[in-house]
């Protein structure tokens, strides 16, 4: 498969960021729903830890993906599709790529806010983006929780969308984001 994507399906290494940022959101919630659960203690703070330095790595991969994108053909929309279709496709995959931003950057505006500055794995340890303040970290513990609930509520209606497309429309939309040939014999 091309690592470049063409007008007709998406190349290699923008099939592997999609599915890479897909298992780490994944995981994201997966370990804040976990240390949701415990108390305050050594557990959670480590739990914790993993969540804001995934967090910070999907930060980075989101940059990548853009600027890869910028840097490349995007595949076009079969034609059957109506400007309706079109236009609520383009608003979801904006909403996305906003999102994609904004999670990670409540999360460490939040840690900062809160005191606790984020450490990458241990490596190293990012700046502080606002000063510490605890009515300024409530705020944006809301911010994350209804970042969170809006990024899983447009990445279903997301999802639910590829799926009609691969089972009821029956076109190519699904197929070129997955490493396998397209219905037209388009090699993978
Ligand atoms: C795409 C990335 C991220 C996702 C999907 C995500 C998701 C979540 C979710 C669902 C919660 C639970 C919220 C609640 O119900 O209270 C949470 C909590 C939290 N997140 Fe994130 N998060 C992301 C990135 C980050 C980053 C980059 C940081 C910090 C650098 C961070 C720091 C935290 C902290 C500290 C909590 C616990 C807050 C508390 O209970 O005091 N998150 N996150
Ligand atoms: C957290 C979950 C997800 C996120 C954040 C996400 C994000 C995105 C974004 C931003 C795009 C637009 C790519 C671009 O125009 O540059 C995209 C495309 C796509 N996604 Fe997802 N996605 C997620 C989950 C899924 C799932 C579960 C599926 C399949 C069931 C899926 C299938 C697709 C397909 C087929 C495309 C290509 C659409 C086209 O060719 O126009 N995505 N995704």
């Amino acid at each position: 498969m091309p690592l470049r994507n063409t007008p007709q399906r998406w190349g290699a290494l923008s099939q592997l960021l999609h599915w890479l940022i897909v298992a780490l959101i994944l995981t994201q919630l997966t370990l804040a729903h976990l240390a949701n659960d415990l108390p305050v203690g050594s557990r959670k703070v480590k739990l914790l830890a993993t969540h804001k330095s995934i967090g910070i790595t999907i930060l980075l991969l989101a940059c990548l993906r853009l600027l890869w994108r910028w840097s490349n053909p995007t595949p076009l929309l079969p034609d059957t599709l109506g400007p309706l279709e079109r236009n609520a496709a383009r608003f979801t995959h904006g909403a996305l790529y906003a999102l994609l931003f904004a999670m990670p950057l409540s999360g460490w505006m939040m840690s900062s806010a809160r005191g606790f500055p984020v450490s990458y794995f241990g490596f190293f340890t990012l700046p502080d983006l606002v000063p510490k303040s605890r009515p300024l970290y409530e705020a944006l513990l809301t911010t994350h929780a209804v970042l969170a609930l809006s990024l899983v509520t447009v990445a279903a209606l997301h999802a639910l969308a590829a799926l009609r497309h691969h089972f009821w429309l029956k076109d190519d939309v699904l197929r070129r984001m997955l490493p396998v040939s397209g219905a037209d014999g388009t090699p993978s």
